[in-house]
């Protein structure tokens, strides 16, 4: 592993751990022939009239994200794979059991949805055993007539880290194309897909009727086999940027409600977090500032995102504008807090966004609940990494050393969502603030961003996407 290599799969563990087509132009009886078939698939697969919305609830779905779904017949132990958890810490051996839980939690609830979105990084590393496994337990949903949506994840396409473990040596396993991707998920939203987006993975779908959801590729992942790199940033296209444009023009003529989901922030969800070295320009689009304008200028309100495995709500406003956008981030199934949500969308715009966490699955905790489990198995890779990481930021070893508990409470309360940082742990990062040595200061206004939460809330959080207004 070369040193530039090392240094962000270094970092990037860090943070993950510690975060943790057929561009057909429908014409409107195109559309309407789509969604004709999704409304006739939802009536094939039992979705009883009963179980819809409410007049005032309207559009209600779960959401989870970031389920990093690992086969585990491709290795979990030797030193090779050792070698790999030490560097990225999600609960990638219990993935399978943790997503069986969610899916029984949400067969339970199925009344309360109408359907479910997943925004990417469905798998460990894009391995194609990883997603026929993934596959086969989420179709458990749709024969329950619960119907998915993924688009990809940075982890899921072209990967040359998709790997099976043996003993001392990881052994290169299938990965999938793009067009593979689609095929493998024609059935969880490209098939019910009204159009395609040009030149993506993207696409648009009306799961229920005057609902159009867009699916947006934001993920780079021509270049991947390549470079040999499985790039970690993402970017929307002119393409895919005028795509949106188009489609929520359209959306608005014909009078429907919409919303986005992407596996990329769209905006910051932490003050200067695109300036965050190795980091943050790898969690939120490319240019986010030019490309979420142009976005909420388009109409588009509300959009749903992971990749950076924490809890946050954050709006976006523009001075001297009356725009503005939610970026509504979810973390990962695999990392503390193991959450997923529930949403509804009102008639008037008002959504109302409420977070569980897996709380038990079919796995040996050590006799610990499940999310004290999770927690501590964050917390230990945090705090295993962090010193490293801090030298990399260029804080001394002595620095690092002192620093580390304040930045692993830190990260950790970030992943959480709706940080509360005691009045202790306030005064401790702005003395660091103030210190004379750059690379502490500089690190600490970035602790500083990470303890100040941006509104709205995040695990439970009301707002409306017509007025901006947040209750
Ligand atoms: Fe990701
Ligand atoms: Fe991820």
């Amino acid at each position: 592993m070369n040193t530039k290599r090392y240094i962000v799969v270094t970092a990037t563990s860090f943070f993950l751990l510690v975060q943790a087509g057929c561009s057909c132009d429908a014409d409107a009886d195109e559309a309407d022939a789509g969604k004709n078939s999704d409304a006739q698939q939802r009536e094939d697969t039992g979705q009883s009239d009963d179980a819809g919305p409410t007049e005032e609830q309207r559009f209600r779905f779960a959401l989870f994200s970031d389920p990093h779904f690992y086969d585990t017949d491709l290795g979990t132990g030797g030193q090779a794979f050792e070698a790999y958890i030490a560097l990225d810490r999600k609960l990638l051996v219990e993935s399978p059991a943790i997503l069986d839980a969610t899916i029984e939690a949400l067969q339970k609830n199925r009344k309360d949805f109408d359907f479910v979105i997943v925004p990417g990084d469905l798998t460990k590393d894009g391995e194609r055993s990883s997603h026929e496994k993934f596959i086969a337990r989420i179709r458990v949903l749709e024969e329950r007539g619960l119907q998915v949506y993924v688009c990809p994840g940075n982890h899921d396409i072209n990967n040359p880290d998709a790997r099976s473990f043996e003993g001392e040596t990881t052994i290169p396993v299938d990965s999938v194309t793009p067009e593979e991707f689609a095929e493998l998920y024609a059935d969880f939203g490209y098939r019910q897909a009204i159009e395609r987006a040009p030149d993506s993975l993207g696409y648009l779908a009306e799961p229920v009727e005057g609902l159009w959801v867009l699916a947006i590729d934001s993920c780079k992942y021509r270049d991947n086999l390549a470079s040999g790199i499985s790039e970690i940033s993402g970017a929307l296209s002119e393409s895919t940027l005028s795509w949106i444009e188009r489609v929520v023009a359209e959306a608005k003529q014909k009078k429907k409600s919409f919303f986005g989901f992407m596996h990329h922030n769209l905006v910051e969800h932490f003050t200067e977090q695109s300036k965050l070295p190795l980091l943050g320009d790898e969690y939120v689009v490319d240019d986010w500032m030019q490309v979420s304008r142009r976005v909420a200028e388009a109409g588009l309100r509300l959009v749903f995102s992971g990749h950076y495995h924490a809890q946050d709500i954050t709006k976006q406003s523009w001075q001297e504008s009356d725009l503005f956008l939610f970026d509504v981030e979810t973390g990962s199934l695999i990392t503390y807090p193991d959450p997923f949500r529930k949403v509804s969308i009102e008639k008037n715009g008002r959504v109302e966004i409420t977070s569980e966490f897996v709380d038990s699955i079919d796995f040996d905790t050590d006799d610990l609940d499940f999310l004290e489990y999770s927690k501590r198995f964050l917390h230990s890779g945090i705090d295993n990494l962090a010193v490293d990481y801090l030298n990399l930021l260029g804080v001394s070893e002595r620095d690092a050393l002192a620093m580390r508990p304040i930045a692993v409470e830190t990260l950790l309360a970030h992943y959480a969502g709706d940080e509360d940082p005691s009045e202790q742990s306030r005064l401790q990062v702005e003395g660091y603030m103030a210190s004379s040595d750059l690379g502490v200061s500089v690190l600490a206004g970035y602790l500083k961003s990470l303890q100040t939460d941006l509104p709205p809330a995040d695990n439970d959080a009301i707002f409306n996407i017509e007025t901006g207004e947040i209750e």
